[in-house]
């Protein structure tokens, strides 16, 4: 059976006070989470990995980051290279959030560049995939899922998949309170289910698929009771001590 993932991802939100402040408030109230049920990590702005990596260290929570550069070394400024963030202790790294798809201008092709230089460094590349209210009301959704899934495996390989994790996260769901129905969110992770699996079974039962977009307390359950959901990629939700415990604690299977 696959474990569930629940990933916080704080975007830019966050100072070394606050920061410090949230994850006390995690690790009192997580010690009920037993880490043989779930998987946590948090994915802080790149400046404070530092500061939490050392905080969590030896905690259930894992830390990943929240983009990474597609080079490992050399003159790209303001660029952070997969290396740096393995050394700082991430084991996690978010790839191609439609956030950097749509305000950074991220390509396909980039994305599966940066997947692939995570992957270099024995870090988990968590792909991002979604779609924008007018694909989806165009009929659109799975057509576009499809192709930003094989834009990556057809560069990285089917293997790559099965050290990676995919996040569905549905554009008009993000920061807005409107989440995709459990039965929406199932339809499209079905789907990737079966795009992967038409290259390999296995890979395609083993991955870990998580839903993002409004996950909140009050929802979280009835998304983790899908068949092919496990887990979610949390923003706002994951910038609160008690709601992430309780999205967390709602993940255990
Ligand atoms: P919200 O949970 O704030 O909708 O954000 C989702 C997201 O973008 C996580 O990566």
């Amino acid at each position: 059976m696959r474990r569930n993932l629940v990933v916080g991802n704080w975007k830019m939100h966050g100072s070394s006070a606050s920061i410090d402040q949230l994850l006390c408030g995690l690790q009192q109230q997580l010690t009920t989470v037993c880490s043989e049920q779930v998987d946590i990590a948090v994915c802080p702005p790149a400046v404070f990995i530092s500061q939490v990596s050392k905080q969590l260290a030896g905690s259930i929570v894992a830390c990943g980051a929240q983009n990474a550069s597609d080079q490992q070394e050399g003159a790209y400024t303001g660029e952070v290279s997969a290396t740096m963030l393995a050394e700082l202790g991430c084991q996690y790294v978010i790839v191609g959030h439609s956030e950097r798809r749509s305000l950074y201008a991220e390509s396909d092709a980039g994305i599966a560049a940066k997947f692939i230089a995570v992957q270099s460094q024995g870090l988990t590349p968590i792909l991002c995939v979604g779609e924008s209210l007018i694909q989806r009301e165009a009929g659109e959704t799975l057509t576009l899922i499809e192709q930003q899934i094989k834009a990556v495996v057809d560069v990285a390989g089917i293997d790559a998949m099965a050290r990676a994790v995919i996040a569905y996260e549905p554009i008009w769901a993000i920061g807005t309170g409107k989440t995709a129905s459990p039965e929406q969110a199932q339809q499209v992770h079905a789907h990737i289910r079966q795009v992967l699996a038409a290259d390999d079974p296995a890979v395609a039962e083993g991955i870990q698929l998580l839903y993002g977009g409004s996950v909140k307390a009050n929802n979280a359950a009835e998304l983790f009771g899908q068949q092919d959901i496990d887990g979610a990629l949390v923003g706002g939700a994951s910038l609160k001590a008690e709601d992430f415990t309780a999205i967390c604690l709602a993940a255990i299977n």
